[in-house]
């Protein structure tokens, strides 16, 4: 079987996973994608989530959009759907998932600047191969202690670690694999998502029930994403909060929640401190200052300024 590792990745991987369902994984990989490509980077996308299918969607859904408003400078990710391996075997399966999964990777790492893989909230081989790869893992979490679960448990009293959860685990595992392999590090952020906009008892718990997980389990906290009703509502139009969000595009003026968003996302962006590449933004810039002004074509010198 081929390896993952023979040569150095030149794409930085962003893996968003948790095991818990509906965290926010597809809806922050949306956003993340949209953000770098903003920022002028080349971005590639893996559904590994394709028996749902959500980031799929939600790709061809923005493609739809696009197509729908002219001039609406909706940039779009090169994008992966792979599927579930067939087979009688788990070994046949695992062999094909590893199969369609390296064939992607054999085609896009060397050359975009980013990967951005989303996954189910299943364990799977191919969960386990995409943690072991992330340069950058972020796993969102709803704001509940069901939640909190797979990541470990806490006492309730003392504040110390009782057991760590099996995502904590897995993590742990795919961390400790990835040195032995490449020697090289995951920075792990569990992303708060959905917090209520008030100060609540439950929040406060969860925080210091988290603080006190960080140095076990090696990640870092980021608080976070409120709960809004623009995240949902995005989706079937394939935006996101980052996006010129104008009456044409929504279909209605757009709120103070859409800016609150967006403030938001780029305080995650901020937080994540990726290697986004200064000319890639000074060109995204000159493009976005060009199709504001609408008056003259892009010169050269001003796509590629130094
Ligand atoms: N900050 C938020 N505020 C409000 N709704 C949100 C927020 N984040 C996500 N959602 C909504 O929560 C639901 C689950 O989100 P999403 O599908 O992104 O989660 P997921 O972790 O990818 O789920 P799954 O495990 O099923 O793949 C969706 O309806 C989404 O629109
Ligand atoms: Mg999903």
């Amino acid at each position: 079987m081929q390896s993952l590792y023979e040569e150095p990745k030149s794409a930085h991987v962003i893996v968003v996973a948790n095991e818990k369902g509906g965290s926010g994984k597809s809806t922050i990989s949306m956003h993340l994608i949209v953000a770098l490509l903003n920022a002028g980077q080349t971005v590639v996308s893996i559904d590994l989530d394709a028996r749902q299918g959500s980031l799929t969607r939600y790709v061809e859904n923005r493609r739809r959009t696009k197509v729908k408003v002219p001039g609406s400078m909706l940039s779009l990710p090169e994008h992966f759907a792979v599927g579930r391996g067939e087979g009688q075997r788990i070994a046949e399966r695992e062999a094909a998932e590893f199969g369609f999964f390296a064939d992607v990777l054999e085609k896009v790492q060397r050359r975009s600047d980013f990967l951005v893989i989303d996954t189910p909230a299943t364990d799977s081989y191919l969960m386990q191969l995409a943690h072991s790869m992330a340069d950058t893992l972020i796993s969102p979490m709803n704001d509940s202690y069901v939640d909190f679960d797979v990541l470990g448990r806490v006492d309730p009293v003392t504040g110390e670690t009782v057991e760590i959860g099996q995502y904590g685990k897995l993590v742990r595992e795919a961390a400790r694999k990835r040195r032995l392999i490449d020697g090289r590090l995951t920075d792990w952020v569990v992303l708060r998502n959905r917090l209520t906009q008030f100060d609540s008892h439950n929040k406060r718990k969860i925080h210091a029930s988290l603080k006190a997980l960080t140095l076990q389990l090696g990640f870092r906290l980021h608080e976070g994403l409120s709960e809004r009703v623009v995240f949902r509502e995005l989706f079937p139009l394939g935006l996101t909060a980052l996006d010129p969000l104008d009456e044409a595009m929504l279909g209605r003026e757009p709120s103070f929640s859409h800016l609150a968003a967006r403030h938001e996302i780029r305080a995650l962006l901020a937080d994540l401190r990726l290697p986004i590449d200064e000319k890639g933004k000074r060109r995204a810039e000159a493009r976005e200052t060009w199709a504001r002004s609408h008056t003259e074509p892009l010169e050269q010198h001003d796509i590629f300024v130094n």
